[in-house]
């Protein structure tokens, strides 16, 4: 049992008693993210596992978790199957995260329904079934939850690729959010999508039939800009006034920029009331700026994920049904 505690102690001491069901969240943080994730929990953090931040309190929004165990409780077992019955019991389908005990947690894991880890094709709705989370905490105990923020294993989506027609692997970002906002561009609708090229989001969102507007300092990929209902545009995004632009459905940003510049061209945009839907990637220098991405998660009716495909950086969403 190394590595248990990646935290220092000091900021989170080894509890010797389990905290109680209800009055703590599991944050299973995003690969790699581990310190951003802390920072954003602060004080409520109380245990560091691998991945996984025990915090109390009820589920807090952090966008550095890449799942959230809203329900967790402890569960001592006896044996293997105990622990598949114990599970079994609360709900059919689970996800295990394995943290130690590896062998052990697999045995119980072999016990439950199989739960398919089968890559989605774009255009598949996000699955309905409630997916819980597990791991084994102790040799003889389980930290379970049965509901989750996502309802995929671990908050990790993937997808059959396109290795042909996108030209960048950014496309994977755009499949992602509009699978977890369940909607998308459509034919008749119009994108704007600042920093395009190569053009991996104009490829999506002129696939899916809607007319794009595509500007960037950089040209985009011969087989996107031959797209008949794609028009592209050098220059900066940021000189794109929107009191000249009419009413738009989406508003797709992945210019790499410092993330207050973004923040003040979106809240032109939104104070104008032209544009529908915004997502926009939220590019992080070495040192995150937590001030900067609490500004964007402040803003009314949006959320700020980090997508199974970001690195460091964040997404901002924001769809018109939620303001
Ligand atoms: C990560 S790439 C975008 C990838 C693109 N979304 C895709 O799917 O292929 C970032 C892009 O932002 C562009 N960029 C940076 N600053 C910009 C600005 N002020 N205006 C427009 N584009 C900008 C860069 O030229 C670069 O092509």
């Amino acid at each position: 049992m190394k590595d248990k505690f990646l935290f220092p102690a000091p900021l989170a001491p080894r509890r010797h008693s389990c905290p109680q069901e209800g009055s703590f969240t599991v944050y299973l943080a995003a690969d790699g993210f581990l310190d951003d994730l802390l920072t954003e929990l602060g004080a409520s953090v109380l245990e560091v596992r691998e991945r996984l931040v025990l915090a109390s309190g009820a589920p807090q929004k952090a966008a550095w978790a890449q799942n959230i165990w809203k329900n967790p409780r402890f569960l001592p077992i006896a044996s293997i199957g105990e622990a598949a019955r114990a599970l079994s019991s609360i709900q059919r389908n689970w996800h295990l995260h394995s943290i130690d005990w590896h062998r052990r947690a697999a045995l119980i894991q072999q016990k439950l329904p199989h739960v398919s880890a089968r890559p989605m094709t774009f255009g598949d709705a996000a699955p309905s079934a409630p997916l819980g989370s597990w791991t084994l905490w102790d040799q003889n105990l389980l930290l379970a939850s049965p509901d989750c923020t996502s309802p995929f294993p671990d908050g990790m989506v993937a997808f059959h690729e396109n290795r042909t027609d996108p030209p960048s692997r950014a496309y994977l970002k755009l499949w992602e959010t509009f699978t977890l906002i369940g909607k998308h561009p459509v034919p008749g609708e119009l994108c704007l999508d600042l920093g395009s090229a190569p053009g991996g989001w104009t490829w999506v969102a002129a696939s899916l039939g809607a007319h794009i507007f595509s500007i960037d300092k950089a040209p985009l990929a011969p087989n996107v800009e031959a797209m008949p209902n794609v028009s592209h545009c050098i220059g900066s995004g940021f000189a794109l006034d929107p009191r000249h632009v009419g009413q738009v459905d989406w508003f797709l940003s992945d210019m790499i920029c410092y993330p207050d510049r973004l923040h003040e061209a979106v809240t032109r945009w939104i104070e104008l009331g032209n544009c529908k839907n915004f997502v926009c990637t939220i590019k992080l220098q070495a040192e995150t700026d937590h001030e900067a991405v609490a500004r964007f998660a402040a803003i009314p009716g949006s959320r700020v994920v980090h997508l199974s495909c970001n690195k460091h950086e964040l997404t901002w969403i924001r769809c018109a049904e939620d303001v």
